[in-house]
């Protein structure tokens, strides 16, 4: 029964919420190793009327705090280009062409066929992000499409509740969604990837340090797709030199490959720590660890998935048994929380000769990471993960 007390409280919320400052800032407390990140700060939010203030906004030197109220559509914004691309891959149906970028067919597939292919120049050209800023996203459906983001040796950086999606998604190289050469002090947190050309996220080659991915959406459901299985295969790629990342509660669905990939040259590192993602349906490999890399493992649930754990020639710690758990104590002052993965997943090697692996991870941070059991996290993943949960 409505009451007249009903709709005075009602009220009073009403205009609390009109005056209430602060409403608009990044929601929640980064954690992870991008702990203390502030993005635009205290700065007074604001809504771009135009690709052209958003482009702006974004890049220049004065700490920000932009709200973007619905999607910022770039795909058609630079006309289109009409260029070579390779078929690289054969198989059926809807392989991905690559665009020559950089002579990369020649050089990578030198007999593959090629063809003319015309696709929407801004997808290769992404916004530049400056240092102090938040970008944040209102409501479930709000973001940029047809054009990435890319960071370059900037700092303090908050990217929350935002859709980035369509990037020439026929196209490898056609471009990314998010790119982070060089940068500390980053948060990318409940964000949504889908139909991205090349990579969903990637550092390299700067150093990339004090940076957290977490409850972010990436679905790999794609038309066109590497291994034309209509999953992405190009998910998360860390290369920098110097790495130290947080992965946290990301929800991972429909990809083949990349979840993520770690390193792969020579005389680089990567320190990651993944812990309480969901990782389903994956007809491919989940992680990926390759030279330079040092990955820890814990409470994770594979929930049929190809491969969970590929191990190249990188350093993956990812205990299953409660003795290979409670190994961690000695290096980490506590045990580590074991993963899952379900029956009609593919093995998990365990901890195998990875054991030196855990020196990457004895920051504070890292030891006092809170952890959920792996039995907790599909639930919690799909409660928390993407859009429209926050703000
Ligand atoms: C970012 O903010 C910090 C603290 O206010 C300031 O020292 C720094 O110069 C800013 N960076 C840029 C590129 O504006």
């Amino acid at each position: 029964m409505f009451r007249i007390q009903d709709s005075f409280v009602a009220l009073v919320f009403a205009i609390a919420l009109v005056v209430l400052p602060g409403g608009a800032d990044a929601v929640g407390t980064p954690f992870g190793q991008a702990t203390g990140t502030t993005g635009g700060g205290s700065a007074t939010a604001a809504t771009p009327s135009s690709l052209a203030q958003l482009t702006t906004w974004l890049s220049d030197s004065t700490a920000r705090v932009i709200v973007l109220d619905k999607v910022f559509d770039y795909s058609s914004s630079e006309g289109t280009t009409s260029g070579t691309a390779c078929k690289p891959w054969t198989c059926s149906p809807n392989p991905q062409l690559a665009i020559n970028a950089n002579n990369w067919c020649t050089t990578e597939y030198p007999s593959a066929s090629t063809t003319t292919v015309t696709y929407n120049t801004a997808g290769l050209t992404p916004l530049k992000v400056g240092s102090n800023k938040t970008l944040l996203g209102k409501g479930s459906n709000a973001g940029i499409k047809g054009k990435g983001l890319k960071i370059t040796g900037a700092s303090n950086i908050i990217i929350q509740n935002i859709k980035i999606t369509d990037i020439n998604a026929q196209f490898v190289w056609g471009g990314d969604a998010l790119q982070i050469d060089g940068g500390s002090n980053i948060w990318i947190d409940h964000n949504y990837f889908q139909n991205i050309g090349r990579q969903m996220v990637v550092t390299g080659y700067g150093a990339v340090t004090k940076t957290t991915f977490s409850n972010n959406v990436f679905n790999g459901e794609a038309t066109y797709s590497a291994l034309c299985n209509g999953q992405h295969y190009w998910v998360a790629l860390f290369t920098g030199n110097g790495d130290q990342i947080t992965f946290a509660y990301n929800y991972l669905y429909k990809t083949s490959g990349r979840g993520p990939h770690v390193g792969g040259t020579s005389g680089y590192y990567q320190n990651v720590h993944i812990y309480n993602n969901y990782f389903v349906t994956l007809d491919g490999h989940a992680v990926d660890a390759q030279v330079g890399s040092k990955i820890l493992l814990e409470g994770n649930y594979f929930n049929d998935v190809k491969i969970p754990v590929q191990r190249s020639t990188g350093q993956a710690y990812a205990p299953v048994s409660s003795s290979e758990a409670s190994a961690c104590s000695s290096v980490l002052g506590r045990s580590c929380v074991a993963n899952i993965k379900t029956a009609t997943s593919g093995d998990l090697p365990g901890v195998a000769s990875d054991s030196g692996t855990l020196n990457g991870f004895t920051d504070s941070i890292s030891k006092g990471a809170s952890i959920k059991a792996a039995s907790e996290v599909g639930a919690y993943v799909q409660a928390n993960a993407g859009l429209g949960k926050i703000n």
